[in-house]
């Protein structure tokens, strides 16, 4: 395993071509899922990973909405960089675009666009990471496999192939829009050649890792959610999942600052200052409370991290 600490990448860009006429004016991944920005899920979910220095990377005419929104991160006790992709040529471009700012640190990538959620989903990720594997992407049961990269397993469990939207997919597992990669991404991305449809497909890379017999697929069991969020219906369905899930607990799902506090990269005075800069709404008296918890939350999160700093 090398001894850089994993970087991330959120891939923002794209056209959002499925979600005009709202797309022409905004990026997809400001969007709002009910109560939060679409891209806090994707960047929760790397702040779960344990990675704290992160590029975004966007289209360049919304580079500057995304750092209005996000800032240099330190608020939430990461460092984000931004960076643009001018024109979709695909997924796997992301490690181009980022090669500077991975610096030969392995990379976790993850799309602008896609929700992970469910228990212990946090430890699984950082064990993941931790494991050292060259390549590592997770696979989840779908209705529609064809809408996505599909993995095939044999009888034992080990990855036989994988395969952009196939017409005629070998099994229901799709590839999920998070990938783990070593040092080697940006390298190997730069040599795939462009698919039919003019991209460099993320499929192609992963590909090669299998080839070389290091892809390691996590499988995502079924207490698992994964929502991606690229047409009108299923961005309300994954706003509606989002709001039966918070209003039944009253607690949120990917929000920034209580993961980076119970994650210890911040303390409560910083949770309390952001809290109040939220003034009277929703989101700011639930940060609030969460400085005044008396029952702390008990999830894996805070078991796992020896820097939780317990409120009071
Ligand atoms: C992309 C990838 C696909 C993956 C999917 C996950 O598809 O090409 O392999 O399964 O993301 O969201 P897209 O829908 O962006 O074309």
């Amino acid at each position: 395993m090398s001894a850089t600490k994993r970087r991330g990448i959120v891939l923002a860009g794209g056209t959002g071509s499925r979600l005009l006429p709202t797309t022409r004016s905004i990026s997809k991944q400001l969007l709002p899922v009910y109560d939060k920005p679409m891209i806090y899920y994707p960047l929760s979910v790397l702040m779960l990973a344990d990675i704290t220095e992160i590029l975004i990377i966007t289209r360049p005419e919304e580079r500057h909405l995304f750092e209005r929104l996000l800032g240099d991160g330190a608020q939430w006790g990461l460092r984000l960089d931004y960076a643009t992709q001018d024109a979709p040529r695909g997924i796997a471009e992301a490690f181009i675009i980022g090669e500077k700012f991975l610096d030969g640190a392995p990379v976790a990538m993850v799309l602008g666009d896609n929700i992970f959620y469910g228990e212990g989903l946090g430890r699984t990720l950082r064990r993941a990471g931790r494991a050292g594997d060259p390549a590592a992407i997770f696979a989840y049961y779908v209705q529609n496999p064809r809408d996505y990269g599909v993995v095939e397993f044999d009888a034992d469990g080990a990855v036989r192939s994988i395969e952009e939207k196939p017409s005629q997919p070998r099994s229901s597992y799709a590839v999920t829009g998070l990938y783990f990669y070593d040092e080697r991404a940006p390298a190997m991305a730069r040599a795939l050649k462009p698919s039919a449809r003019g991209e460099i497909e993320i499929t192609d890379l992963n590909r090669r890792y299998l080839d070389e017999g290091v892809l390691k697929v996590h499988v995502l069991g079924r207490g698992a959610a994964w929502l991606d969020m690229g047409t009108h219906d299923s961005l309300l369905e994954a706003g509606n999942y989002v709001a039966t899930i918070e209003r039944r607990q009253g607690l949120k799902i990917a929000c920034p600052e209580e993961i980076a506090f119970r994650r210890g990269l911040i303390g409560l005075d910083q949770l309390r200052a952001l809290a109040e800069a939220m003034g009277q709404t929703d989101y700011g008296r639930y940060l609030l409370a969460l400085t005044e918890e008396s029952r702390t939350y008990l999830s894996d999160e805070i078991e796992a991290s020896p820097r939780f700093v317990k409120p009071r």
